[in-house]
């Protein structure tokens, strides 16, 4: 079997792309994380120092650009025009400028195009805030993550001292996920909502394995 479709959507942190990382491997699956594609498009609009409010210019420059990964590639490397910005994208200036990126409808549509692209073969997983409502509304397994904030923001935390990031303090981050949640629930186009038919799953108390596992075991049903 080729393997199906796989959407995982929720908001900021909730150990979405952990997850995926690890269903994916489990599967022998394709992982692709939506979320670096408007993070490298809001990166070369900084790097060329477009204002955020040039809506344009950057719907301009996400046709332009070439957003890539290599599939199976186990370090998940991320690439604008072929140089690695992996690291570049998790900086705290794309972390608070993404979301009104993410939020020009044009954006999305060539965003969009690109992830069904990507997905068009199945055996994949796919994270992000739109997957299973809009980006592939024909998913066989559709699950929404979610976690208290407190949890989201200590998480990121955690993971920014191991990564060497340069950290705010857990209460920025709160605030800033915060943010980004509403930010992100309230736009007018695909903004993050839970697909009527995506399995909710609540992180907060649960370890990664065992957010896998649940996981799996609805792929296993549906394959
Ligand atoms: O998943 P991550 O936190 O890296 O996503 C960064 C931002 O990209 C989100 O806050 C959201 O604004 C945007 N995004 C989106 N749709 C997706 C994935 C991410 O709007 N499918």
């Amino acid at each position: 079997t080729k393997g199906i479709q796989v959407a995982i959507d929720g908001p900021a942190s909730a150990g979405k792309s952990t997850v995926a990382k690890l269903v994916a491997k489990r599967f022998n699956y394709v992982y692709c994380d939506t979320g670096a594609m408007y993070r490298v498009v809001t990166l070369a609009a900084l790097r060329k120092g477009l204002s955020m409010d040039d809506t344009d210019q950057i719907v301009r420059l996400a046709q332009q650009i070439k957003i890539s990964f290599q599939p199976g590639d186990p370090e998940q490397r991320v690439f604008l025009d072929g140089d690695e910005v992996t690291q570049d994208i998790r900086q705290g200036q794309i972390d608070n400028n993404v979301s009104a990126v993410a939020a020009i409808p044009a954006v999305r549509t060539e965003m969009t195009r690109q992830q069904r692209e990507i997905a068009q073969n199945g055996g994949i997983v796919m994270d992000g805030r739109d997957i299973g409502t809009t980006v592939l509304p024909n998913a066989p397994v559709k699950i929404f993550m979610v976690a208290t904030a407190y949890e989201r923001a200590r998480r990121r935390y955690v993971e920014n001292k191991a990564k060497g990031i340069a950290t705010a303090s857990l209460e920025e981050l709160q605030k800033e996920i915060e943010l980004r949640d509403k930010k992100d629930s309230t736009r007018a186009v695909s903004p993050l909502t839970q697909a009527p038919d995506a399995t909710r799953l609540d992180t907060t108390n649960l370890t990664i394995d065992q957010v896998v596992d649940e996981i799996s075991k609805i792929i296993k049903k549906t394959q």
